[in-house]
């Protein structure tokens, strides 16, 4: 598709509480290199040249986001999200006004290290693959599996085993179909490719960067802020 004709909708889920973080406020809230993890995300990806909206599922009770300069972005709309993720991205769908015609990007509020590099080779593997794409990250380490007594049953053969990432993308009418019927049937949804993956539609993997984790636990920050100070300085000294 020409990319002139393209139309992508970034979502971004950021009504979690992010309980494993043990802060004061939810995770995409706390403040790294002078701003929140939530507005370096959407920056990113309104930084990207084919994303023109980003539209951001918050907790139907969030204090924190109408202080934030981007709540008054005219690229940006605010829905309520829900129980679950799936529930917030949803509602993030119901939002798109044209669903058939548009290409939905899901994003972690908490991935604010994405690479443009990274969401240009996604986009162009998604809107060509019959059922959307994803990043992920290959598995490195050797993958145990575990009884309910923490001692080890069996090793996962690696090959071939990814770690899911964000962005993900799918055609938003697509989604919305697959994310429906996923909550209705009570499935397991933890990703977008999940609920695609219940219908049987499988997309495709693209291998993205490693460094895009999901700030999630204390020492997280740390690194993060390193990832961030180092995409500060190449921006600064790529003018
Ligand atoms: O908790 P976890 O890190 O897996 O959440 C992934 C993303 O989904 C986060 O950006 C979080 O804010 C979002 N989320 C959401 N609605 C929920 C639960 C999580 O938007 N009910």
């Amino acid at each position: 598709m020409p990319e002139n004709t393209l139309s992508i909708v970034a979502i971004v889920p950021a009504a979690g509480v992010g309980s494993r973080m043990q802060a004061d406020r939810p995770k995409q809230y706390l403040t790294l290199q002078n701003k929140t993890i939530l507005e370096h995300t959407v920056h990113q990806l309104l930084a990207h040249p084919l994303i023109h909206r980003v539209i951001i599922a918050l907790s139907e009770q969030d204090p924190y986001f109408d202080s934030l300069p981007l709540s008054n972005d005219p690229r940006v709309t605010r829905v309520c999200g829900g129980k679950e993720r799936a529930d917030s991205v949803l509602s993030g769908l119901n939002a798109v006004v044209e669903p058939h015609n548009t290409f939905a990007l899901v994003h972690d509020a908490a991935r604010p290290n994405v690479s443009h590099q990274d969401i240009s080779r996604l986009i162009d593997t998604g809107v060509k693959h019959p059922v959307g794409a994803i990043l992920a990250s290959p598995v490195k380490d050797t993958m145990k599996r575990s009884n309910m007594s923490g001692e080890i049953t069996q090793t996962v053969d690696r090959e071939k085993l990814w770690h899911a990432l964000t962005p993900q993308l799918f055609n938003a009418e697509q989604l919305k179909m697959a994310l429906e019927h996923g909550l209705k049937t009570g499935a397991v949804i933890t990703d977008e490719a999940s609920a695609m993956e219940n219908i049987d539609r499988f997309p495709s993997i693209v291998a993205g960067r490693s460094d895009n984790i999901k700030v999630t636990s204390p020492e997280d920050l740390e690194l993060m802020t390193f990832y961030l100070s180092k995409r500060d300085f190449q921006e600064t000294t790529d003018v």
